[in-house]
């Protein structure tokens, strides 16, 4: 048993044949996922995981764990430190020594990590909205610490940050700067130019910048939109800048709970670890290899994930341009979630009303600060998600 457990460390293992079936829907109902069970009422297009079985390589490193049997308290094997080392250096260009990472058991913690490490009573931390809710609550986990938001705007070609609004909103007690790229809701992937300009803004107000990257895998065109991790700004920035990533959004493992933050400089990685406390419980021992298989050998299933994820991005922004109206939608870069601009319906809480109207469940884009919009998650079947818009047309 020990053996089979040593074989999912070796780097030079074949990943099994993949299957590759996006179509087939598989039951989740009754499964205790909160995306299905929550509202089992609903027909559910909300929380950000997708309704595909995880890539063949992965449930194989699953299956050896649960063979050997027991699951005591784990730490991250050699195997994942390498797998995590060599997926920074192949596909983020960034080298990173097992000692600037810190293994975590999910990414939201991280950001509320930061927000305690590196705010005090009366400080402040930024975001840009709309965001991922988390990122306008985690202020409430540290003492006394309030929210300065701004809004992203459309300068024609792209959402971009509003550089005048962010000056004139910072204040001399903002501390933490977070920054999500590839942007969830906006599908939006940050260019080489905006991330380094957000850099300096950073290095200007003296803010830590945190940058969720964890939808990084999950761009559709990585030629056009290329991401620049924050791994990749120049050395100066180092004792600034803490990167947040893990593999459970692409590879639909999000429910295992892990995720790791790169701190390559001692002082900031210090103090964010030392307000982990006691808060934090031991990592889940099937996660680790769960993410060592993931960037191991899941690459070939990410590439036909999102050529998949690809068309149905495709269908649906024409879906919502051709037969939505009062609802417009703008081709999203990245993430498997589309975020649409319901205002020209005219009331108050679209998702409230699709779930009225059509027994939808959205997700609303007020706990993203952005009301009057919806987030519809298509990583699914595309026969479900054809369902799940013609519900929506039917109550237009
Ligand atoms: C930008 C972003 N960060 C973090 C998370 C959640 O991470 P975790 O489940 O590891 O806490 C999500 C989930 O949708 C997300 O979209």
């Amino acid at each position: 048993m020990i053996s089979a457990l040593e074989n999912s460390t070796t780097s030079d293992e074949k990943p099994s044949a993949m299957i590759s079936d996006f179509d087939t829907l598989i039951p989740r109902r009754g499964s205790g996922c909160i995306k299905y069970d929550r509202r089992p009422e609903l027909d559910p297009f909300w929380v950000a995981d997708m309704d595909f079985a995880s890539a063949p390589a992965i449930l194989e490193a699953l299956h050896r764990r649960v063979d050997h049997g027991i699951f005591g308290y784990a730490h991250a094997h050699e195997g994942l430190n390498e797998a995590i080392h060599d997926y920074l250096r192949d596909r983020r260009g960034a080298s990173v020594a097992a000692e600037h990472i810190v293994h975590l058991g999910g990414l939201v913690p991280a950001l509320s990590l930061a927000a305690r490490a590196f705010c005090k009573n009366g400080e402040a931390l930024m975001t840009c909205t709309p965001v991922y809710p988390p990122f306008l609550g985690v202020h409430h986990d540290a003492t006394a610490v309030s929210l300065i938001t701004v809004d992203h705007v459309w300068d024609g070609c792209g959402w971009t940050f509003d550089w005048e609004a962010m000056e004139q909103a910072i204040t001399p007690a903002t501390r933490v700067f977070l920054l999500c790229n590839p942007q969830n809701p906006l599908g939006k992937v940050y260019s080489k130019s905006e991330v380094e300009r957000l850099a300096t803004f950073c290095e200007r107000h003296d803010l830590m910048l945190v940058s969720d990257e964890i939808h990084c895998d999950l761009i559709f065109d990585e030629t056009a939109t290329p991401h620049f991790s924050a791994l990749n700004l120049p050395e100066r920035f180092a004792p600034r800048t803490i990167t947040l990533l893990s593999p459970s959004k692409t590879w639909n493992i999000a429910g295992l709970g892990y995720a790791y933050a790169v701190i390559t400089d001692d002082s900031p990685r210090r103090r964010f670890c030392a307000a982990r406390g006691h808060t934090l419980s031991e990592i889940n021992a099937l996660s680790y290899y769960a993410a060592e298989a993931a960037y191991r050998h899941g690459e070939p299933w990410r590439r036909e994930l999102m050529a998949y994820l690809r068309e149905n991005r495709d269908t649906l922004v024409e879906i919502i341009g051709s037969r939505c109206p009062g609802m417009s939608i703008r081709t999203g870069e990245a993430t498997y979630l589309a975020w649409i601009d319901a205002r020209g319906l005219g009331v108050d809480n679209p998702a409230l009303h699709f779930e009225k109207k059509a027994g939808l469940f959205l997700s609303d884009g007020a706990y993203f600060g952005w009301p009057g919009f919806i987030r519809f998650n298509f990583g699914c079947p595309r026969a479900r998600m054809m369902e799940g818009l013609g519900k929506m047309i039917d109550a237009l």
